[in-house]
């Protein structure tokens, strides 16, 4: 054990808080749900039985105690309860019988809803993974981890499914999510097998990225697949079987494909079959399984063409491995059937006797020049299984290449805004009686994946801490980097020195492979092998074994076959072959690049290096949940809880360590606005509302529980509680409380039952009586209708003077109002009237007396309404210097150029009439030819119709020499009011309707005749009238 000076806890959030910040979120619309009646539901749906034990082992009286860890893990499991939290980490016990949990009602369930509302389950860990994605925009992943057949696989297709079903999706992305969950089948059928530990297990690892668009719909996915165990192909142990795919075949497809691939329906007919002597397993039904595998085929979108070529290829390998050989005294071999190359040959569209040769001879340069070297027996059957592991292998990786085509997100432009959930499906720490170079590599990602469990989980924690201003103390903890040096590392780690074995000149062997390892890294603390190890470790060593201590425990690895499988070498001859293939998927799997590249691929060692750095950075640079699997028993029996052999999982997966350094910190946190709103409840200060700080309230809230100081630490956003138990009890108090405010919650609604009721009875009664004077019977009802129409007239007031809107009032409110309108309307003038300038209040007293002279008694009027009044028609400059001479200093208002008609014959002259305190003045260029004194104006007349003329009426005295003017304007109603204004002679302004009689001087009298014409006319009628025909403009 070493001492990291870092503080941490194991990763994020735990029970209480839902997503990163508190809320919940709603899937559809990614806005905050969980209104207090909404989590009393979800809370009463956590029955009595989900309570058995504890949900979270950090709730765990004695969290120190591995055997109180494995009985609440007991406990559970015997209620059917499999899943429990460690925090936020989720723990799975494989049932190994269907539970009723996952159908669509328990999706909906757990939808958008906070970790701590529901009991545990996978949905909720896929549900927050989700949440976390939409609401902080960062990409997330879960992994599942476990040994074989813990449920790891069946744990990632449970969260692909709840996306499936709870995700929004449209026609398009039903197709992907069809695609999406059908990739599994095909995968399943072509990479996983029955062993001894899991009739469905998977031989390769697997990494599937699930991609959202910005509305959470998923669009698209891609899947990398880690080391698929080729081996298996050629061999299996007692009691397993090959890749489900070869059986799926033989006992589904059609008599015709049969014949067509020339197979026959009996699995004991192959040897690739038999090995491990169970070609059938009860469990297992493949005839089913190869109808699944042939429609998912079709919906991931391979064409019938391509779904041939494919079992072409799978059929070749059956023959393949029945291509017999018998050894002639000379040490070379012969194939001692030629049916199976046959249906190669033809299979794989390559030449019979070039492959017949190339299965019994390797091609070697000697001297410059090639040549066929004989192979023996042994020899030639292991180029024979090397040559079928490599298609099987390279076939497979084709596939995924394949699916993942069909998954690719298509569209670009948007491909960059989309959001990913990674599912990590890998294979978990195996430890056998005899461990191979599988194991090392499975053992050594095993200890990949702890390390970044421990880099994520210090990061996010010491993260939060710090944001948070919060201070924390060191926590005890194994770091495994020593362990992934001891295999990494360059030069100097196993893979290294394995690599060099591989690749030296001379006798290089898996035993020369073990020594060069004591050399180099024997005095590794975690390297032990028999030569090194002490009496008591010898006994249970083999001499070909090396020992690696874990973290989380110790294996053996037998050396044997170390070196082979780390070249994986393939004969040239066979590649040649292969390359010439007309198998149109083989061709992409075999390249000629390839035959001619002369550099030396890579170990599979350093490949799987590789593909597990980039996995690691991946895996970095998103949001990690974890999923740890454990299997209750070996013989995948239901309700049989093995103690021994949870007990052993429970230690290798740092389960307990996780419990102490999760327990260390601070068990809980959750943010000030959520802790407040569950718990406000409990202290008078805070219910029913808090108006303050948030930190404030909390502080509170806190103190009236009576929390100690070093139960909790308020940071800058939320509340960290350190122990479970002060938690715990709050929760106690809020289930009690629950109770009293229920009661009180039974009683006021009981109250408000009976007032509705009455109140309802008091509006019938009301409205019946409404037309009665008022009385205790229609009180409530008249209020009511007075009170929303005077509500309705708030709402509804004029705005302007011009809005003559009012809304219609009920008939006991006619008077009023009425008299609020005049109200509204004398306050909406005064208001007017308060912003209008000097300027436009002369305009509109000059237009209210045009209006009370001219409305509706000339035609021409309300033309003239939208024009405005002038100061003057005609100023200074277009008056003669004689005529303002004459004036002196007699001010003007006002002039106009208008028509005079003689007195005799009627004549129109253009003259010019000016206004000023005193009088009209009728001028002619540089004469005063009339000048009338506005006492002596009798009156104005003029007629109702559209034209411009008018009479100056003037007394007889002033008669004598002139008469009255006939005068003609063309704005006449502004020239009129004007002299009505200046000659205050507003009620002398008479309007006639045919004729207007004057007089003419002399005592003598004219008459103007008017008519409507359809255009102005004036001129001398034959009786001597002067006729004028106006245009009609408004039919009055
Ligand atoms: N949640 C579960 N409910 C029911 N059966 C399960 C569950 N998880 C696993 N199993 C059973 O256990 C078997 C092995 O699970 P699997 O996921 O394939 O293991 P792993 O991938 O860890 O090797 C499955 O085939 C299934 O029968
Ligand atoms: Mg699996």
């Amino acid at each position: 054990m070493m001492e990291l000076k870092i503080q941490l806890v194991p990763t994020g959030e735990i029970i209480l808080p839902p997503g990163k910040n508190g809320e919940s979120y709603c899937h559809s619309c990614a806005k905050a749900v969980g209104s207090d009646w909404e989590r009393a539901m979800m809370e009463s749906a956590l029955t009595a039985r989900d309570r058995v034990g504890v949900q979270d082992f950090v709730l765990l009286e004695n969290h120190t105690s591995e055997v109180a860890f494995i009985e609440n893990l007991r406990k559970r499991f015997k209620e059917n309860l499999i899943y429990t939290y460690i925090g936020s980490v989720l723990v799975s016990v494989n049932p190994y019988k269907d539970l009723e949990i996952y159908t669509k009602q328990h999706m909906e369930r757990y939808r958008g809803v906070n970790f701590y509302e529901v009991s545990p389950h996978i949905y909720a860990v896929s549900d927050n993974a989700y949440r976390s994605m939409r609401s902080e925009k960062r990409d997330q992943c879960i992994l599942i981890s476990g040994e074989s057949g813990a449920g790891k696989t069946e744990a990632s297709k449970k969260v692909l499914q709840y996306y499936a079903v709870t995700c929004p999706a449209s026609e398009h992305v039903q197709t992907v999510k069809d695609r999406l969950l059908q990739s599994n089948p095909v995968l399943e059928a072509f990479g996983n097998a029955k062993t001894l530990r899991n009739d469905n297990s998977s031989r390769f690892g697997k990494y599937m990225d699930v991609q959202f668009d910005f509305k959470g719909a998923p669009v698209g996915g891609h899947i990398l697949n880690y080391l698929l165990e080729k081996s298996r192909v050629v061999h299996q142990s007692h009691g397993e079987r090959n890749f489900h795919i070869f059986y799926q075949l033989i006992e589904g497809a059609e008599d015709e494909l049969l014949r067509r691939l020339g197979l026959e329906r009996m699995a004991q007919q192959y040897q690739y079959l038999v090995k491990g002597s169970c070609p059938k397993v009860s469990s297992i039904n493949d005839r089913s399984d190869w109808k699944v595998v042939r429609k998912a085929l079709s919906v991931i979108g391979f064409s019938d063409d391509e779904v041939e070529e494919l079992l072409s290829i799978i059929a070749s390998v059956l023959h393949l491995g029945n291509v017999q050989y018998s050894g002639e005294d000379s040490g070379s071999s012969y194939i001692t059937t030629d049916t199976q190359i046959k249906y190669i040959a033809r299979l794989l569209g390559v030449d019979f006797s070039v492959l017949k040769e190339a299965l019994t001879h390797k091609k070697i340069t000697a001297k410059g020049e090639e040549l066929m070297s004989p192979l023996n027996q042994e020899q030639a059957s292991s180029a024979r299984d090397a040559l079928s592991k490599a298609i099987y292998g390279r076939t497979f990786t084709w596939l995924v290449n394949k699916i993942n085509t069909s998954l690719a997100f298509k569209d670009k432009f948007n491909s960059k805004n989309a959001s990913v959930i990674g599912l990590l499906d890998i294979y978990g720490f195996e430890v056998f009686q005899n461990n191979s170079f599988e194991q090392f590599c499975i053992n050594y990602c095993n200890e990949k994946l702890q390390q970044l469990f421990i880099e994520l989980t210090l990061k996010s924690e010491q993260e939060e801490y710090e944001a948070e201003g919060i201070t924390w103390e060191p926590v005890q903890y194994f770091n495994n980097k020593i362990i992934c040096d001891l295999v990494e590392e360059k030069f100097k780690g196993i893979i290294s020195i394995l690599d060099e074995e591989c690749l030296r000149p001379g006798d290089a062997s898996d035993i020369t492979f073990l020594v060069k390892l004591e050399d180099t890294v024997g005095g590794h603390a975690h390297f032990v092998t028999h030569k090194l190890a002490d009496g008591k470790t010898r006994k249970v060593m083999g001499r070909e074994e090396f020992r690696l201590l874990h973290y989380a425990g110790e294996v053996n690895y037998n050396v044997n076959g170390f070196l082979d499988k780390n070249n994986d070498l393939l004969f040239r001859n066979l590649k040649e072959v292969m390359c010439s293939s007309e198998n149109r998927i083989l061709t992409q799997c075999f390249s000629r690049e390839e035959l001619t590249d002369k550099k030396l691929p890579e170990t599979t060692a350093t490949q799987f290096k590789n593909s597990l750095a980039k996995l690691m950075e991946i895996l970095m640079s998103k949001d990690p949940s974890y999923v740890r699997c454990i299997k209750p028993n070996d013989a995948k029996q239901a309700g049989r809880f093995e103690e021994v052999l949870v007990r052993h999982q429970v230690k290798y997966l740092g389960l307990m360590e996780n419990l102490r350094v999760r327990r260390a910190g601070f068990a809980y946190r959750r943010r000030y606005e959520v802790f407040l709103q569950r718990y406000k409840s409990l202290c008078p200060d805070t219910w029913p509302s808090w108006d303050g700080r948030l930190v404030d309230g909390v502080s509170t809230l806190v103190k009236h529980l009576g929390y100690k100081p070093e139960e909790y630490k308020l940071g800058r956003t939320k509340i960290f509680i350190r122990f479970p138990k002060t938690l715990f009890a709050t929760e106690e108090a809020l289930e009690e409380r629950k109770h009293s405010l229920a009661t009180k919650l039974q009683a006021s609604w009981k109250g408000y039952n009976q007032k509705t009721k009455y109140r309802k009875l008091r509006w019938v009664l009301g409205f019946m009586f409404r037309h009665h004077p008022r009385c205790p019977e229609n009180e409530y009802f008249l209020d009511y209708v007075r009170y929303t129409f005077l509500m309705k007239l708030h709402r509804a007031l004029p705005k302007t003077v011009l809005d003559k809107s009012w809304p219609t009032p009920p008939p006991a409110l006619t008077e009023a109002s009425e008299l609020l309108r005049k109200l509204c309307m004398q306050n909406l003038v005064w208001k007017y009237c308060k912003t209008i300038s000097p300027e436009w209040k002369h305009q509109l007293e000059q237009k209210v007396v045009a209006s009370e002279v001219f409305k509706d008694k000339k035609d021409n009027y309300p033309q003239s309404v939208p024009k405005l009044f002038v100061g003057t028609r005609l100023d200074g400059d277009d008056i003669n210097p004689k005529v303002l001479q004459a004036l002196g200093t007699e001010k003007m208002k006002y002039a106009v150029p208008v028509t005079k008609y003689d007195r005799k014959g009627f004549k129109a002259r253009a003259r010019q009439l000016l206004l000023t305190a005193s009088s009209a003045i009728i001028v002619e260029e540089a004469k005063l030819k009339q000048r009338i004194d506005y006492s002596a104006l009798k009156g104005v007349s003029v007629s109702s119709l559209s034209d411009g003329l008018f009479v100056l009426h003037v007394t007889c005295e002033d008669n004598k020499q002139k008469g009255d003017a006939v005068l003609q304007s063309d704005h006449v109603i502004e020239t009129l009011t004007k002299v009505a204004i200046c000659a205050d002679k507003i009620n002398n302004i008479n309007i006639n309707q045919s004729s207007i009689k004057f007089t003419l001087g002399q005592g003598k009298e004219g008459i103007i005749d008017f008519t409507s014409g359809s255009e102005l006319l004036v001129a001398k009628a034959k009786n001597g009238h002067l006729s004028v025909t106006a245009p009609r403009l408004n039919s009055r």
